[in-house]
């Protein structure tokens, strides 16, 4: 059933939240858990939409696995499919993690590529070269990629770009293969760096996680963890940008401030108080916002995931600020939606010019992704009125009881059903 998110404006946002563990963390794990035989389990896990579709991927691929509670369970057998063929893949993107393990364990791997994406295209190239240094013969046939390899063999492979993806592609081949692989401009998240800690864990040998060079000696075998997914800094910054953006006091638990160093900075530039804790901070913003220019990079970098939160916040705040985007060239597309608000924002090229304005103009809109749907969300908060926020199933992706937890920091949101 549809359903459709009613926003009404004006609240300050006061309280406290907490994260789950981070969706593009707990996704690759549960993909990862493939690489052993038995049963994986994992804790810490987010009840979002993204973590059923990959217990269908893995049920597909001939696994047990269930998810309830914050807690996953996988149990492998001796013999797994190669044939990721299935329409659970095609329905989200981050399946595409499935590549490196099937290969590693099967060596041969057919995953069906997913469809078009709103944030722009994203073509496999790193992830088939880095699997074909290794010794794997890949293509793309019949709407899947194929990657074959009797034996997987050592490499030094250095990626174009720092891809997430393609970083968490060769990490989980490299484990089972023969010899040692030296991965270089490698991707950075923490998300990577849980990865690897697992690996470790399941009896990888891995080193460099979280800096440019990653080493990897592959292993014979490895075997089943129980792991404590990463917090999610998306979901944490989501929090701290709504805090700035109502003039509110919110403290986020669950989440290393560490991996939000550069967000938080921007939001002190912003005129935001911020406290950090070991495992939380306290974002408090007690007078209208100040316009802040960014660009989206790479971990250490502004996550591009946030990028709609910071225009939302821009378009509010007192000023003009430039924003890059550096990472997915389609990402702008919601800025259409922020001008229905009554955004003033002007796109060139890869960045938007927005002049900040004192209050938003309710209105109907429409998500095109996870991320632009939360910052629409975000933006309804500061509109003048009730705004109708459509298509929230791609909120539903990746934040888990999002109304329930807006609700309990003070904010007028409902979720009704219908078009
Ligand atoms: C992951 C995250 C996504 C986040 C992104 C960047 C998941 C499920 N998703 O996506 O939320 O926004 O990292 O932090 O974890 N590229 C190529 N060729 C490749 C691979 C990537 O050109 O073979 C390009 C992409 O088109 C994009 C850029 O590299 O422009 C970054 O992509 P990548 O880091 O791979 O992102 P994902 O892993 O898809």
């Amino acid at each position: 059933m549809k359903e459709h998110f009613l926003v009404t404006g004006g609240a300050r946002l006061v309280g406290s939240v907490m994260v789950d563990g981070a969706k593009n963390s707990v996704l690759k794990l549960m993909s990862a858990a493939l690489l052993a035989e038995g049963t994986t389990v994992l804790h810490n896990v987010p009840d979002i939409s993204d973590v059923d579709y990959m217990v269908k991927v893995l049920e597909g691929l001939g696994c047990t696995a269930s998810a309830s509670q914050g807690r996953v369970e996988i149990t492998v057998p001796a013999v797994i499919s190669s044939n990721a063929d299935i329409d659970a893949v095609r329905q989200f993107r981050a399946s595409v993690c499935v590549l490196g393990p099937l290969t590693a364990r099967c060596h041969r791997a057919v995953v069906a590529l997913p469809g078009g994406d709103a944030i722009g295209n994203r073509p496999l190239d790193m992830h088939q070269s880095g699997l074909e240094k290794m010794g794997a013969v890949t293509r793309i046939e019949h709407g899947c990629v194929v990657a074959e390899a009797d034996r997987l063999t050592g490499a030094e492979i250095s990626l174009d770009f720092p891809s997430v993806g393609a970083t968490e592609n060769i990490l989980t081949a490299a484990v089972l293969a023969d010899g040692t692989t030296v991965l270089d401009n490698a991707a950075r998240e923490p998300e990577i760096v849980d990865l690897c800690r697992m690996l470790r864990d399941m009896g990888a040998q891995i080193e460099g996680e979280g800096s440019n060079t990653i080493t990897v000696t592959g292993v014979d075998r490895l075997h089943p963890v129980e792991h404590h997914v990463v917090g999610d800094r998306i979901v944490a910054g989501t929090w701290a940008y709504a805090a700035a953006m109502t003039q509110g006091d919110v403290t986020v638990g669950g989440i290393d401030p560490v991996h939000l160093h550069l967000v938080l900075e921007k939001l002190k530039l912003a005129g935001a108080k911020v406290e950090t804790y070991p495992t939380g901070f306290r974002v408090v913003q007690d007078q209208r916002a100040t316009a802040v220019d960014y660009q989206t990079l790479p971990f250490p970098g502004f996550p591009t995931d946030l990028q709609p939160m910071a225009i939302a916040l821009c378009t509010v705040s007192h000023g003009m600020s430039v924003i890059t985007e550096n990472i997915f060239e389609s990402r702008f597309r919601f800025v259409d939606e922020m001008t229905r608000l009554g955004a003033d924002a002007t796109i060139e090229g890869h960045h938007v010019v927005i002049r900040g304005r004192e209050q938003l103009s309710y209105a109907p809109v429409w998500s095109s992704d996870i991320r632009a749907g939360a910052g629409l969300v975000l933006a309804g908060l500061c509109a003048d009125g009730v705004t109708q926020v459509y298509d929230v199933h791609h909120i539903d992706r990746g934040y888990p009881g999002f109304v329930e937890n807006l609700c309990r920091l003070g904010a007028d949101v409902r979720r009704v059903a219908g078009e």
